[in-house]
């Protein structure tokens, strides 16, 4: 039977959660970066719509083997992820799901149980909009109750409807996005939205050698650079600034201390970045670095120590076949 339109309409439902006052606008957290020493700018810049498609660009790249490797183990798992926590499960994502990685799982959940409610968390309310309105097409027996805002405002805002058992899922190395302290402080959030029994997926890159790391940030095709310079095209449109992006190169850089990827933007020749919305007048001299994103890496004990400062038990672990990614099933006791 063909679903209808009032049918999918019925099977979509979007929650705006609002902003925490007093939290830094967008504006302000560029102003901070753009006065430190050393530079930075918000990674959140990146992903506006064009950073969003170039990003989807960035996890097809022979170079960027993170995706495909996520990918493999759900494809050759994702039966095995979906029936290991006891009861039908309702899958919570931080993310706006449209990849394919969501849909294998969401697949698995609909070979092992009748109906499945899906919940994704997302900043865009456009991004939640348009991708469930496509997974709610596609499947007739999914339910989607989408979530706008903050990760952290979202998860701590007591807004959240579960019934049954709850599969939440940190996929993609995200949780690598965030500096040592703030994933700590995601990994309670989220183990606090959990109730005994529930689940927690994580995603993670492991540790490797620099070269396969910094290629995976700095493809041959220019791709992760494009992506790194929308950050000043985005700049100027919002705040008016008139600074060509080509004035900038990208870098990335495995600091195995840290353990992390670090991207920056290295400008080509001294510059003044000029913001006048937000009174923002920046030198920048030829070669100085501005980091927008770190990306780090993990061991094998520093996924399990994630998880278990969190209040969460480690049940299983999960590689590719080259070893590259791990996914890793954590349950809340
Ligand atoms: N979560 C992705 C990652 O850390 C984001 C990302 C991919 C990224 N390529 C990037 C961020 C390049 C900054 C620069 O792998």
């Amino acid at each position: 039977m063909q679903p209808s339109l009032t049918r999918i309409r019925d099977r979509f439902d979007i929650v705006e959660v609002p902003l925490i006052d007093g939290k830094p606008t967008l504006g302000a957290e560029v102003a901070a970066g753009l006065r430190g020493s050393p530079k930075s700018l918000p990674s959140k810049l990146l992903y506006d719509d064009v950073g969003s498609a170039l990003f989807d660009a960035i996890t097809r790249l022979p170079e960027y083997y993170l995706t495909r490797a996520e990918s493999e183990i759900l494809r050759e798992s994702g039966w095995e992820i979906v029936r290991a926590l006891d009861g039908p499960v309702a899958l919570l994502e931080l993310g706006s799901g449209s990849a394919v990685k969501t849909r294998i799982l969401i697949e698995e959940a609909l070979r092992a149980q009748r109906q499945v409610r899906y919940s994704p968390i997302d900043i865009s309310a456009d991004a939640l909009r348009a991708s469930s309105h496509a997974l709610v097409e596609s499947y007739h027996d999914l339910a989607i109750t989408a979530y706008a805002g903050d990760y952290f405002d979202v998860l701590g805002s007591g807004m959240l409807q579960r019934d049954g058992r709850t599969l939440a899922m940190l996929m993609g190395s995200n949780i690598g996005n965030y500096e040592p302290g703030a994933a700590a402080r995601l990994m309670r959030l989220l183990a606090g939205a959990l109730r005994p029994g529930d689940g927690l997926l994580l995603g993670s890159d492991l540790k490797k050698d620099a070269a396969t790391l910094e290629r995976a940030y700095d493809d041959a095709i220019g791709l992760t650079a494009a992506f790194e310079r929308n950050a000043i095209a985005r700049l100027n449109r919002e705040f008016g600034g008139g600074t060509d992006p080509r004035a900038f190169a990208h870098l990335a850089r495995y600091d195995a201390q840290r353990g992390s990827v670090d991207s920056f933007l290295v400008a080509q020749h001294d510059l003044r970045l000029e913001l006048a919305e937000i009174g923002v007048y920046a030198d920048v001299a030829c070669g100085e670095r501005i980091h927008v994103e770190s990306s780090y890496k993990f061991s094998d004990a520093q996924i399990a120590q994630l998880g278990s400062a969190a209040g969460l038990e480690r049940v299983r672990t999960w590689h590719d076949r080259l070893a590259q990614f791990s996914v890793d099933l954590f349950v809340r006791r």
